[in-house]
């Protein structure tokens, strides 16, 4: 499908200060559209950064129709912009598409859109250490229709804005033991707004209590530890890893399954288990919970100094020898420091 491309006049990059970059308030010049008409994508363009004219019956702000995925374009050591595992967000928007009853995107087209936007905007993407272009692909319902039923008509959109860290400090969380983010055989794995929009209430209390984030358990006992709500978790215990498998709650994080494949490399041995609350207090009771990690494409690796459960604060020591490494080695294969041995990363030039 050729994608037409409608260029902005002049572009805002110059006005971007990227050594103090907010996380998702400043965006690029374009964006990329496409719209679901009688059963076939149809009209791929890249068009300037803009709102959309929209009915205020649009199905997607009723029912909640709407997934996204969240990727990010950086540049190695040589100024070549890669794209980290992208074919991996297009499975996994996929998959949250079959879930929520939406259309999938064809691998050519959801790989063309991606390079050729990145490609026209890529004085967007930043140079410095950790900073990186995020971007969002989005797909929403765009029927004009109360009708409690899945839309006929969609809009998916790519675009994005350049991120340095998400957390700028080791993260304070609290296990949460009342509300629910996902229950099984709901939509936790999909990448649903409506996940983010029901952990809004519960994370904001938590926020306003001094934590940055929850740390969710599952919906029947509150025992088992699931995921924050902006990452997966990590363990390091007696120096070995371990993270909930996703078993239809958790999000299948990207990051997540790249720090399992560079530790099983590093011969760090990583349990992909069920955890339970006091199984995490018994580790850090021994002394054997030695650090905390959350992982995700906007948090990348980051490491988690408090976790408070119940009346108990577990307190894990700044230096964080394991997290750091992974952290290092992941962001060395990136930026080709060390060599891509997995072919994670596909280079589309400068
Ligand atoms: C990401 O890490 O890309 C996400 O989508 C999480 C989001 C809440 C920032």
């Amino acid at each position: 499908m050729t994608i037409a491309v409608e260029r902005c006049n002049a572009s805002r990059v110059t006005d971007v200060d990227f050594n103090n970059i907010p996380f998702g308030r400043i965006f690029a010049d374009h964006m990329f559209e496409v719209d679901f008409l009688n059963g076939t994508w149809q009209n791929p363009r890249i068009r300037p950064y803009g709102n959309l004219s929209l009915s205020p019956a649009l199905s997607c702000m009723h029912y909640g129709q709407a997934i996204f995925e969240g990727m990010k374009a950086q540049r190695n050591s040589h100024g070549e912009i890669i794209l980290f595992r992208p074919r991996e967000n297009w499975k996994r928007l996929n998959f949250s598409a079959r879930r929520m009853q939406m259309p999938e995107i064809p691998e050519d087209l959801f790989m063309d859109a991606l390079i050729s936007w990145v490609k026209l905007d890529h004085n967007w993407v930043p140079t410095s250490k950790g900073s990186a272009l995020y971007i969002r692909p989005l797909m929403i319902a765009t029927d004009d229709y109360l009708g409690v039923k899945a839309s006929t008509t969609y809009k998916f959109l790519i675009y994005g804005c350049p991120v340095s860290s998400y957390y700028t400090e080791p993260l304070r969380i609290r296990v949460e033991e009342t509300y629910v983010r996902a229950a099984k055989g709901g939509v936790g794995e999909a990448k649903a707004a409506g996940n983010y929009a029901a952990s809004m209430f519960p994370a904001s209390r938590a926020q306003s209590e001094g934590f940055h984030q929850l740390l969710w358990t599952d919906a029947v006992e509150h025992r088992f530890i699931e995921e924050l709500g902006t990452s997966n978790f990590f363990a390091v215990v007696n120096g070995e890893l371990y993270t909930p498998e996703t078993e239809g709650t958790i999000l299948r994080g990207i990051t997540r399954d790249s720090v399992i494949q560079v530790a099983r490399q590093q011969n760090i041995p990583v349990h992909v288990q069920p955890i339970t609350t006091d199984q995490l207090k018994d580790w850090f009771d021994h002394g054997e919970l030695t650090e905390a990690f959350a992982t995700g494409t906007a948090a990348t690796i980051a490491p988690i100094g408090i976790i408070q459960f119940r009346e108990q604060i577990m307190n894990l020591s700044p230096s964080n020898p394991i997290t750091t490494k992974l952290h290092s080695t992941l962001d060395d294969m990136k930026t080709g420091k060390q060599p891509d041995i997995f072919s994670w990363n596909v280079e589309i030039g400068r």
